[in-house]
């Protein structure tokens, strides 16, 4: 029931660099410095072992242009079907690991797992974030993000949705509003 959720698609390479995605939901961002992270992974999947093996990933943010990309990774399997070349997608080369990056996605995070933690039905491979790649296209004259012009996806209750209309900003509860002039 906790929902939403970023929906991202994840890149692995195994040791010949044949290449795959898995799509994941159970991701999240688990520490500040060292930058960390978290995907939950059931071991059955094609990608699990090659999670273990080389312990490097690649996370790559969903956006309306792949959205539909992203559902097919998560219902395919990279033991039947090669999903980047069945999309059309592009495999990029990283700088700190083998996988690949999804050269149409807005935001790449390179990861170097450092722990595997057996839960339950899935195992939770906590990394490290090695390298981050932000398109260009979004960077504006201040070199501010605006992520919110590719159209990022979350997914929630089983539906994929494009996030909504700006509320506030960090910290907006608290700041000061600018004095009204007085007429
Ligand atoms: C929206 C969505 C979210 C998913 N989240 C996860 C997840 O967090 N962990 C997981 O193990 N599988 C998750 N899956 C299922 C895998 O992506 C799916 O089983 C995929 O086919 C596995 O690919 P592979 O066999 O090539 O590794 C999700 C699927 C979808 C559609």
């Amino acid at each position: 029931m906790l929902y939403p959720l970023p929906v991202v698609m994840v890149s692995v390479a195994d040791e010949s660099g044949k290449t795959n995605i898995i799509t994941i939901a159970w991701a999240g961002t688990v520490c500040t410095n060292p930058p960390m992270v978290s995907i939950s992974v059931r071991p059955e999947r094609y990608s699990y072992p090659i999670l273990q093996r080389t312990r490097e990933f690649v996370i790559n943010l969903t956006t309306r242009e792949l959205v539909y990309a992203a559902d097919y990774c998560g219902v395919k399997s990279g033991r039947d079907v090669d999903k980047f070349a069945a999309l059309g997608l592009t495999a990029v080369a990283a700088e700190k690991v083998k996988a690949p990056l999804i050269g149409e996605s807005p935001v790449n995070l390179e990861c170097q797992v450092k722990q595997v933690q057996r839960l339950g039905s899935h195992d939770l491979f906590l990394a490290e974030v090695a390298a981050v790649h932000a398109d260009q296209r979004y960077m504006d004259a201040h070199h501010k993000f605006h992520l919110e012009q590719a159209e990022p996806v979350v997914y929630s209750h089983g539906a994929y949705l494009l996030c909504g209309e700006q509320l506030g900003t960090f910290g907006y509860s608290v700041r000061r509003r600018p004095e009204r002039k007085r007429t």
